[in-house]
């Protein structure tokens, strides 16, 4: 029997993501002449950390709220809520004095360090995350004045611009979900946050086919993490998050799309290769169980999860499919996928593309149009989790490695195509018809940017109060 898992001593964004419209990352650095200052004041934030427990049951009431307007026919109300999170670069536990060895090579040597193993441009990396990034805060909520209020409240406790300044602002960046019926799509228009492992005592109730995992893949010290029992004892519980500022050049994909399209039985059907490239339609509908035509049935919970790939075929999904890379099921044993298993919390940044982009086809220069995705995903260890499956599988185009049978002309299953950087870019198995002239996607451009990122250690509540914040002095008790 492992250790019992209690949701109301981690943090709220890892274990059941914070509900929200909006999210704001407010990335700092501590103020390095007030440390003790930034103590005192991280020990009166302390309380506003919303726990796991917390946002299970916020996410609760929001389906309860919806299911019963649903029941009346009525609109469902907004509810009102907002959700904070911290965690810490290695550069700010180095600052603090936190000098035990958390047991992660990626985190300790930082994402700006390894961008020739993911993959990076160092031009394309904003220059603010090139600075020393000592932490970030997660303020979620369900409209822009909730989250603006929050935050005001958050940095009125470190005393952002006072001389008594705990934290000094690095970079702010601001996701929303998508308008209308765009809703829980990122910007190419494909549904996502559909697929998540199940967390073992924490999700009681899986989905059909949601495969469940050891918490220890998530949270660090526990089962199923490869460093139980090294971990210093303020690290367990917590976990790393992998944060990644990527931009997406819409009207270019979607021209990249619109120049292929792909025919079947003469007939065009315009929306399949974008959907054998994700690995899902646009509805979230995946192609291995709807391969020719997008069909919202597949969409729900209760089936969106419930199938397996054929290791031998692409003929339904593409080897190197987004979807089919990140989580190569039935092309590898489970045991091999589970350690690999990350949990998503990402949310959309940026406008909408405008009627200008749309008829040039290309994205504009003004950085006020970029648009893209705050991806951030949850790990106990990076080797594992973000780091590898970028590196070793999206990037590998010799993943994943089993034998084409039956398809003519495919040496390697190419690189994924939305997040994969490598050579040859090609995928294979683009086209559904494996006698296909050409089965050999490949694909130039480029239209996934890393604009820049670090890896971030969310610690526990305990760990926060006990290891990164003041302790109230007796006479402060
Ligand atoms: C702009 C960049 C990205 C876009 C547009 C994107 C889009 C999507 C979409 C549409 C899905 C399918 C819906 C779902 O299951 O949630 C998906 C799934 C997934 N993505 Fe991404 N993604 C991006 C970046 C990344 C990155 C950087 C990683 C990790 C290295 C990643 C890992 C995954 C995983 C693990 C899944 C679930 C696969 C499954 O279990 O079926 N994605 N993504």
């Amino acid at each position: 029997m492992g250790l019992t898992l209690d949701p109301k001593i981690i943090q709220g964004d890892i274990l059941s993501g914070l509900a929200k419209k909006k999210e704001t990352f407010y990335f700092f650095q501590i103020n390095s002449n007030n440390v003790p200052g930034f103590q005192k004041q991280l020990a009166t934030f302390v309380p506003l950390v919303t726990t796991s427990a917390k946002a299970d049951d916020c996410r609760k009431d929001i389906r309860k709220a919806k299911e019963e307007a649903a029941r009346k026919g009525e609109k469902c109300p907004l509810i009102e809520i907002s959700g904070v999170n911290i965690s810490f670069s290695q550069k700010g536990l180095n600052v603090l004095g936190i000098k035990e060895d958390i047991g992660d090579e990626d985190f300790k040597n930082g994402m700006l360090s390894e961008i020739d193993v993911l993959g990076d441009v160092l031009q394309d990396w904003d220059p603010a995350f090139q600075k020393d990034i000592h932490g970030v805060i997660l303020v979620a909520a369900n409209c822009k004045s909730v989250l603006d209020q929050t935050l005001d409240h958050i940095k009125k406790i470190f005393q952002v611009g006072d001389a008594q300044a705990g934290i000094i602002e690095i970079k702010t960046l601001e996701g929303s979900t998508r308008p209308d019926e765009e809703d829980g799509h990122e910007h190419f228009g494909f549904n996502d946050g559909l697929s998540q492992p199940s967390i073992k005592d924490f999700d009681t109730d899986p989905q059909p086919g949601q495969k469940t995992i050891d918490s220890g893949v998530i949270l660090l010290g526990r089962d199923g993490d490869a460093k139980k029992d090294t971990r210093p004892s303020w690290a367990c519980e917590g976990s790393f998050l992998a944060f990644r500022y990527l931009r997406q050049l819409v009207p270019e994909f979607n021209k990249f799309l619109e120049d292929n399209i792909l025919v079947i039985d003469g007939t065009p059907v315009p929306e399949l290769l974008g959907a054998r490239m994700v690995g899902r339609w646009k509805s979230g509908a995946s192609v291995q169980q709807t391969p020719t035509q997008d069909d919202p049935e597949f969409v729900d919970p209760s089936v969106n999860q419930a199938f397996t790939h054929d290791k031998n075929s692409q003929v339904m999904c593409p080897f190197a499919a987004h979807t089919r890379k990140t989580n190569p099921r039935g092309d590898i044993p489970d045991s091999a996928i589970a350690p690999s298993r990350i949990l998503r919390r990402g949310i959309p940044f940026g406008p909408e593309v405008t009627d200008e982009e749309k008829a040039a086809k290309k994205s504009s220069d003004d950085e006020k149009l970029e648009r893209g995705l705050l991806f951030a995903c949850y790990q106990s260890n990076l080797d594992k989790g973000f780091r590898f499956v970028q590196q070793s599988w999206a990037n590998n185009a010799n993943f994943p490695p089993q034998k084409q049978n039956g398809i003519p002309k495919v040496d390697q299953p190419g690189i994924d195509p939305l997040i994969g950087v490598g050579t040859p870019r090609q995928m294979a198995g683009s086209n559904p018809d494996i006698n296909a002239a050409s089965t050999n996607l490949p694909f130039d451009a480029k239209w996934v940017i890393s604009r820049g990122g670090e890896y971030f250690f969310s610690p526990s509540i305990p760990a926060l109060k006990d290891t990164f914040a003041a302790k109230a002095t007796p006479a402060e008790l």
